[in-house]
């Protein structure tokens, strides 16, 4: 076993004194942390105070035998392994053991390198059920509920249907342009529902030609088609009970509609090329980005396909409308970005903020994501300006689309114009493509600098 820093503990419980010596030091030698003990009462205390990735535990012993430490084991440490040491011959209770939860089961007398195998399986086994874990709670950190962020009352109210919907096998359908975040609220659905253990399947039905997605989604048999070297599951068995998130289902061609519904009419699918159906539990959840109505009024989506779909619809709006979430999503954007790149990027300027706001952000919350993420990049310092938003982002602040009267407009462009011209008029009219007089009677209307050249003819004047 490699030597690390980290030292996986061992409670060892046998009641036999020179096996349990003999035995520690292997333990000991194999690179563990042991903590030995004479008897199932010790074991059980000494569960009750350390956490153990692994426990090795004699079955006979007195008063309390190993089959109450495998199960107390069980109990107050589930991530911890237990082998459990059977005597020669006593196959019923190394049977017994492993029905009880052990994970193996070693035979006195004790083989060192029966004992050093099992031990690595075991602490490997112990290392991905924690890997799996781990990448479960990122997942499910990243997809809870919590990890929404919101302020608008209508995305308020999808998250209220999310939570209701959760607890329910109803299917959903998710409308909502591209970007809004169809497939975060797909997640959300099933985290939030009594599958969230079970697995989660998304399939992109508009990115496969037809036959493809069918074997996908179905499964097939071995040689139903060139290239089906060996018999595949489909998506739908995959999800077990869990959900399957049919993503693009607007995109699916009528053909492979019919199948789709006739699967979820009867609760089954059959694979591409077999003749047996395979019964399915999968909750299924579907999005798209087209008016799925309107689809299906011209005949590209059925309509006994949508209306089994749609028993609960959830409607995403675009961005833009729905303001008030843009600054939080932009805010927590910028704390994720900030982390991932390690850039000094930590606020936004007022200006760099009211374009974030101004914006129409046509591409959603996946737009504004990316245009965050490259300003972190691009901004020098801790405030993120105008400058380091994407060009289009950036002019929304100004004279974009923000609602402005044209007067104010046309004063604003004209001044510029004149200043840029160095305060000539004739220059300035000839830029501007208007008449000198025109030009005079704005200025004197805006209350401009008068220009060198009239004040001059002026004083000639007086003269
Ligand atoms: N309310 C929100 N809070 C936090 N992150 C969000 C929110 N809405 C969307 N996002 C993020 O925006 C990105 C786009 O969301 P998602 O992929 O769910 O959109 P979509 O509607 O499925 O897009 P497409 O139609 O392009 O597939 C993802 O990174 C998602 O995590
Ligand atoms: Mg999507």
């Amino acid at each position: 076993m490699t030597e690390t820093t980290f030292k996986a503990t061992v409670l060892y419980a046998e009641d036999d004194l020179s096996q349990r010596t003999v035995t520690s030091l292997e333990l000991k030698r194999l690179g563990l942390e042991v903590t030995a003990v004479p008897d199932g009462e010790k074991a059980c205390a000494a569960l009750t105070k350390g956490p153990f990735d692994l426990v090795l535990t004699d079955i006979k012993m007195k008063p309390v035998d190993g089959f109450k430490v495998l199960a107390e084991a069980r109990r107050r440490s589930p991530e911890a392994q237990v082998i459990v040491i059977t005597g020669h011959g006593s196959i019923d209770s190394a049977v017994r053991a492993m029905k009880g939860g052990a994970f193996d089961y070693l035979t006195k007398p004790i083989e060192p390198e029966a004992l050093q195998i099992s031990i690595e399986k075991a602490l490997e086994r112990q290392r991905l059920l924690r890997e799996v874990e781990q990448l479960r709670a990122q997942v499910r950190g990243k997809f809870s509920l919590d990890n929404i962020v919101y302020a608008s009352s209508a995305f308020h109210n999808i998250l209220d249907l999310v939570r209701k919907v959760g607890g329910t096998d109803a299917s959903v359908l998710i409308q909502g342009e591209s970007g809004t975040g169809k497939e975060l609220i797909a997640r959300a659905i099933h985290e939030a529902s009594s599958r969230r253990d079970h697995p989660f399947v998304a399939v992109n039905c508009g990115a496969l030609p037809e036959g493809l997605l069918e074997s996908e989604l179905f499964g097939h048999a071995r040689g139903a088609f060139t290239g089906a070297v060996t018999q595949k599951r489909g998506l739908f068995e995959e999800a077990r009970d869990g959900t399957i998130f049919l993503d693009e289902i607007g995109e699916m061609s009528p053909p492979l509609q019919v199948k789709l519904l006739r699967a979820l009419q009867e609760g089954e699918v059959r694979r591409v090329g077999e003749n047996r159906n395979i019964k399915i539990n999968a909750r299924v959840v579907a999005a798209t980005n087209k008016d799925l109505r309107a689809e299906m009024q011209i005949g590209g989506f059925r309509e006994d396909l949508y209306y089994r779909l749609n028993v609960f619809p959830i409607e995403i709006p675009p961005l833009r409308d729905r303001p008030d979430d843009i600054l939080p999503l932009a805010e927590r954007f910028l704390k994720l970005a900030h982390g991932k790149h390690k850039s000094k990027a930590c606020r936004y300027s007022t200006q760099a903020a009211e374009a974030l706001k101004a914006y129409r952000w046509h591409g959603n919350v996946r737009e504004l994501e990316h245009a965050i993420e490259r300003a972190v990049i691009l901004a020098p310092n801790e405030e993120i300006g105008l400058d380091d938003l994407p060009p289009e982002v950036r002019t929304a602040g100004g004279a974009g689309p923000t609602i402005r009267p044209l007067d104010s407009v046309e004063r604003e462009h004209i001044l510029g114009v004149f200043a840029a011209c160095g305060e000539n008029q004739v220059e300035t009219a000839k830029a501007l493509g208007i008449g000198r007089n025109t030009l005079w009677r704005k200025l004197k209307e805006y209350g401009a600098p008068k220009s060198e050249a009239t004040e001059k003819k002026k004083k000639l004047k007086r003269k």
